[in-house]
Protein backbone atom coordinates (compact mmCIF):
# COMPACT_ATOMS: atom_id res chain seq x y z
CA UNK A 1 0.00 0.00 0.00
CA UNK A 2 1.52 3.41 -1.03
CA UNK A 3 -0.52 6.41 0.49
CA UNK A 4 0.64 9.87 0.05
CA UNK A 5 -0.79 12.86 2.21
CA UNK A 6 -1.69 16.03 0.80
CA UNK A 7 -2.76 19.41 2.36
CA UNK A 8 -1.81 23.01 2.87
CA UNK A 9 0.74 23.51 5.35
CA UNK A 10 -0.56 23.35 9.02
CA UNK A 11 -3.71 20.70 7.36
CA UNK A 12 -3.08 18.19 10.02
CA UNK A 13 -0.78 15.80 7.72
CA UNK A 14 1.69 14.85 10.23
CA UNK A 15 -1.14 14.41 12.98
CA UNK A 16 -3.01 12.06 11.17
CA UNK A 17 0.41 10.13 9.27
CA UNK A 18 1.47 8.95 13.41
CA UNK A 19 -2.33 7.58 13.62
CA UNK A 20 -2.47 5.98 10.38
CA UNK A 21 1.29 4.37 10.15
CA UNK A 22 0.39 2.87 12.64
CA UNK A 23 -2.82 1.53 11.39
CA UNK A 24 -2.06 0.48 8.74
CA UNK A 25 1.67 -0.57 9.34
CA UNK A 26 3.31 1.67 6.99
CA UNK A 27 6.48 3.44 6.79
CA UNK A 28 6.17 7.30 7.46
CA UNK A 29 8.09 9.11 5.27
CA UNK A 30 7.60 13.20 5.60
CA UNK A 31 10.25 15.21 3.91
CA UNK A 32 9.99 18.39 5.74
CA UNK A 33 10.91 15.95 8.94
CA UNK A 34 13.95 14.29 6.93
CA UNK A 35 15.26 18.17 5.74
CA UNK A 36 14.97 19.07 9.40
CA UNK A 37 17.07 16.36 10.86
CA UNK A 38 19.48 16.97 7.51
CA UNK A 39 19.67 20.70 9.45
CA UNK A 40 20.66 19.55 12.52
CA UNK A 41 23.48 17.29 11.73
CA UNK A 42 24.60 20.07 9.74
CA UNK A 43 24.48 17.60 6.55
CA UNK A 44 25.18 19.64 3.01
CA UNK A 45 21.72 18.88 2.20
CA UNK A 46 20.73 20.75 5.49
CA UNK A 47 22.46 23.73 4.78
CA UNK A 48 20.42 23.67 1.23
CA UNK A 49 17.31 23.21 2.82
CA UNK A 50 17.53 26.15 5.34
CA UNK A 51 18.34 28.51 2.97
CA UNK A 52 14.41 27.35 0.92
CA UNK A 53 12.58 26.22 4.46
CA UNK A 54 13.57 29.54 6.19
CA UNK A 55 11.48 31.44 3.55
CA UNK A 56 8.50 28.69 3.30
CA UNK A 57 9.90 28.21 -0.03
CA UNK A 58 9.72 24.38 -2.16
CA UNK A 59 13.53 22.79 -1.64
CA UNK A 60 14.18 22.42 -5.88
CA UNK A 61 12.93 19.28 -7.45
CA UNK A 62 15.31 17.30 -8.22
CA UNK A 63 16.75 17.53 -4.91
CA UNK A 64 13.67 16.21 -3.20
CA UNK A 65 13.09 13.53 -6.40
CA UNK A 66 16.93 12.21 -5.15
CA UNK A 67 15.88 11.22 -1.53
CA UNK A 68 12.52 9.54 -2.56
CA UNK A 69 14.76 7.79 -5.00
CA UNK A 70 17.10 6.63 -2.75
CA UNK A 71 14.31 5.83 -0.29
CA UNK A 72 13.03 3.27 -2.08
CA UNK A 73 15.34 1.35 -3.36
CA UNK A 74 16.67 0.83 0.08
CA UNK A 75 12.98 -0.04 0.68
CA UNK A 76 11.79 -1.98 -1.94
CA UNK A 77 8.16 -3.25 -1.68
CA UNK A 78 7.48 -1.85 1.71
CA UNK A 79 4.15 -0.18 2.42
CA UNK A 80 5.07 3.93 2.78
CA UNK A 81 3.09 6.89 3.95
CA UNK A 82 4.69 9.70 2.18
CA UNK A 83 3.68 13.09 3.82
CA UNK A 84 4.80 16.52 2.62
CA UNK A 85 5.59 14.96 -0.73
CA UNK A 86 4.99 15.28 -3.29
CA UNK A 87 4.90 18.83 -3.76
CA UNK A 88 4.90 20.09 -7.16
CA UNK A 89 3.11 18.19 -10.61
CA UNK A 90 7.46 17.15 -11.59
CA UNK A 91 6.88 15.14 -8.09
CA UNK A 92 4.26 13.70 -8.94
CA UNK A 93 5.02 12.33 -12.04
CA UNK A 94 8.59 11.74 -10.74
CA UNK A 95 7.34 9.27 -8.22
CA UNK A 96 4.90 7.72 -10.80
CA UNK A 97 8.33 6.94 -12.55
CA UNK A 98 9.80 5.63 -9.95
CA UNK A 99 6.92 3.73 -8.85
CA UNK A 100 6.31 2.28 -12.15
CA UNK A 101 3.82 -0.55 -11.60
CA UNK A 102 2.37 0.45 -8.81
CA UNK A 103 -0.47 3.45 -8.06
CA UNK A 104 -0.46 5.17 -4.94
CA UNK A 105 -4.12 6.17 -3.12
CA UNK A 106 -3.81 10.35 -2.59
CA UNK A 107 -5.58 11.65 0.24
CA UNK A 108 -6.39 15.54 0.61
CA UNK A 109 -7.05 16.95 4.04
CA UNK A 110 -9.03 20.18 3.07
CA UNK A 111 -9.04 22.40 5.80
CA UNK A 112 -9.84 26.55 5.42
CA UNK A 113 -6.46 28.96 5.21
CA UNK A 114 -8.05 30.76 8.58
CA UNK A 115 -7.83 27.53 10.37
CA UNK A 116 -4.48 26.81 9.08
CA UNK A 117 -2.85 30.24 10.04
CA UNK A 118 -4.36 29.36 13.54
CA UNK A 119 -3.32 25.77 14.19
CA UNK A 120 0.51 26.35 12.88
CA UNK A 121 0.69 29.63 14.87
CA UNK A 122 -0.03 27.89 18.32
CA UNK A 123 2.34 24.73 17.20
CA UNK A 124 5.28 24.25 19.00
CA UNK A 125 7.88 21.53 18.69
CA UNK A 126 10.08 19.06 20.47
CA UNK A 127 13.79 20.22 18.86
CA UNK A 128 15.30 16.85 19.93
CA UNK A 129 12.52 14.58 19.01
CA UNK A 130 9.85 16.24 16.91
CA UNK A 131 6.89 15.56 19.37
CA UNK A 132 4.40 18.19 18.21
CA UNK A 133 3.13 20.57 20.85
CA UNK A 134 -0.49 22.15 20.81
CA UNK A 135 -2.33 23.97 23.80
CA UNK A 136 -5.54 24.79 21.57
CA UNK A 137 -5.75 20.74 21.82
CA UNK A 138 -4.86 20.55 24.96
CA UNK A 139 -1.77 18.80 24.14
CA UNK A 140 1.00 20.25 26.45
CA UNK A 141 4.52 19.11 27.71
CA UNK A 142 4.77 17.90 31.67
CA UNK A 143 7.26 20.58 32.48
CA UNK A 144 7.38 23.92 30.55
CA UNK A 145 9.09 24.66 27.66
CA UNK A 146 10.52 20.92 27.77
CA UNK A 147 9.38 17.81 26.52
CA UNK A 148 9.39 14.52 27.21
CA UNK A 149 12.78 13.28 25.59
CA UNK A 150 14.45 16.26 27.67
CA UNK A 151 14.63 18.23 24.27
CA UNK A 152 13.75 22.18 24.19
CA UNK A 153 10.51 22.96 22.73
CA UNK A 154 10.40 25.73 20.33
CA UNK A 155 8.66 27.35 17.23
CA UNK A 156 9.26 25.94 13.77
CA UNK A 157 11.24 28.96 12.00
CA UNK A 158 8.41 28.72 9.48
CA UNK A 159 5.99 28.68 11.60
CA UNK A 160 5.86 32.59 12.27
CA UNK A 161 3.36 35.16 10.56
CA UNK A 162 5.11 36.16 7.86
CA UNK A 163 6.37 32.84 6.33
CA UNK A 164 3.27 31.07 7.39
CA UNK A 165 1.63 33.51 4.34
CA UNK A 166 4.14 32.61 2.29
CA UNK A 167 3.92 28.99 2.68
CA UNK A 168 0.30 29.19 1.92
CA UNK A 169 0.89 31.32 -1.14
CA UNK A 170 3.75 28.29 -2.18
CA UNK A 171 0.76 26.00 -1.46
CA UNK A 172 -1.77 27.50 -3.43
CA UNK A 173 0.41 28.23 -6.19
CA UNK A 174 2.76 25.46 -6.77
CA UNK A 175 1.34 22.57 -4.52
CA UNK A 176 -2.47 22.52 -5.10
CA UNK A 177 -2.55 21.61 -8.38
CA UNK A 178 -1.11 17.95 -8.20
CA UNK A 179 -5.06 17.34 -6.19
CA UNK A 180 -6.16 17.31 -9.97
CA UNK A 181 -3.60 15.35 -11.39
CA UNK A 182 -4.48 12.87 -8.60
CA UNK A 183 -8.15 13.14 -9.40
CA UNK A 184 -8.23 12.65 -13.41
CA UNK A 185 -6.42 9.38 -12.38
CA UNK A 186 -9.03 8.47 -10.12
CA UNK A 187 -6.38 8.07 -7.23
CA UNK A 188 -7.79 11.20 -5.13
CA UNK A 189 -9.58 10.58 -1.80
CA UNK A 190 -10.91 13.86 -0.54
CA UNK A 191 -11.36 14.32 3.60
CA UNK A 192 -12.71 16.75 5.48
CA UNK A 193 -9.90 17.93 7.38
CA UNK A 194 -11.42 20.17 10.40
CA UNK A 195 -12.95 18.97 13.97
CA UNK A 196 -11.17 16.73 16.32
CA UNK A 197 -7.63 14.69 14.95
CA UNK A 198 -9.92 11.26 15.28
CA UNK A 199 -13.04 12.16 13.80
CA UNK A 200 -10.86 13.04 10.85
CA UNK A 201 -8.82 10.07 11.22
CA UNK A 202 -12.19 8.12 11.42
CA UNK A 203 -12.85 9.82 7.96
CA UNK A 204 -9.64 8.82 6.49
CA UNK A 205 -10.58 5.63 7.42
CA UNK A 206 -14.28 5.30 5.96
CA UNK A 207 -12.91 7.05 2.99
CA UNK A 208 -10.41 4.11 2.12
CA UNK A 209 -12.48 1.27 3.28
P1 LIG B 1 6.73 20.22 6.14
O1 LIG B 1 7.40 19.90 7.38
O2 LIG B 1 6.20 19.13 5.29
O3 LIG B 1 5.60 21.29 6.47
P2 LIG B 1 4.12 21.48 5.93
O4 LIG B 1 3.64 20.70 4.80
O5 LIG B 1 4.07 22.93 5.77
O6 LIG B 1 3.33 20.81 7.02
P3 LIG B 1 3.36 21.06 8.53
O7 LIG B 1 4.33 20.13 9.18
O8 LIG B 1 3.55 22.50 8.86
O9 LIG B 1 1.86 20.75 8.89
P4 LIG B 1 1.05 19.40 8.88
O10 LIG B 1 0.07 19.40 7.77
O11 LIG B 1 1.96 18.21 9.02
O12 LIG B 1 0.24 19.63 10.20
P5 LIG B 1 0.50 19.10 11.68
O13 LIG B 1 -0.08 17.74 11.85
O14 LIG B 1 1.91 19.32 12.12
O15 LIG B 1 7.68 21.10 5.17
C1 LIG B 1 8.42 22.18 5.67
C2 LIG B 1 9.26 22.77 4.55
O16 LIG B 1 10.16 21.78 4.04
C3 LIG B 1 8.48 23.25 3.30
O17 LIG B 1 7.98 24.56 3.47
C4 LIG B 1 9.57 23.15 2.23
O18 LIG B 1 10.46 24.24 2.31
C5 LIG B 1 10.32 21.90 2.63
N1 LIG B 1 9.78 20.69 1.98
C6 LIG B 1 9.22 19.61 2.60
N2 LIG B 1 8.81 18.70 1.70
C7 LIG B 1 9.12 19.19 0.49
C8 LIG B 1 8.93 18.72 -0.84
N3 LIG B 1 8.33 17.55 -1.09
N4 LIG B 1 9.35 19.51 -1.86
C9 LIG B 1 9.95 20.68 -1.64
N5 LIG B 1 10.15 21.20 -0.42
C10 LIG B 1 9.74 20.46 0.66
O19 LIG B 1 -0.46 20.12 12.47
C11 LIG B 1 -0.16 21.50 12.52
C12 LIG B 1 -0.64 22.03 13.88
O20 LIG B 1 -2.07 21.87 13.94
C13 LIG B 1 -0.08 21.25 15.07
O21 LIG B 1 0.14 22.14 16.11
C14 LIG B 1 -1.20 20.26 15.43
O22 LIG B 1 -1.20 19.93 16.78
C15 LIG B 1 -2.45 21.05 15.03
N6 LIG B 1 -3.54 20.18 14.57
C16 LIG B 1 -3.43 19.07 13.81
N7 LIG B 1 -4.66 18.55 13.56
C17 LIG B 1 -5.55 19.39 14.18
C18 LIG B 1 -6.95 19.42 14.32
N8 LIG B 1 -7.70 18.45 13.75
N9 LIG B 1 -7.54 20.42 15.00
C19 LIG B 1 -6.78 21.39 15.58
N10 LIG B 1 -5.43 21.42 15.51
C20 LIG B 1 -4.82 20.44 14.82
Amino acid sequence: MILILLGAPGAGKGTQAEMMKNYYALNHLSTGDLLRAALKEGSELGKLAKTYMDGGRLVPDDVILGIIRDYLAAHPDEGILFDGFPRTVVQAQGLADLLTDKEPTAVVLVVPDKAVIERLSSRRTCRECGRVYNPALGIVPALENKCGCGGEIYQRDDDRAETIANRLHVYHTQTESIIEFYREKGLLVEVDGTGKPDIIFNRIKTALS
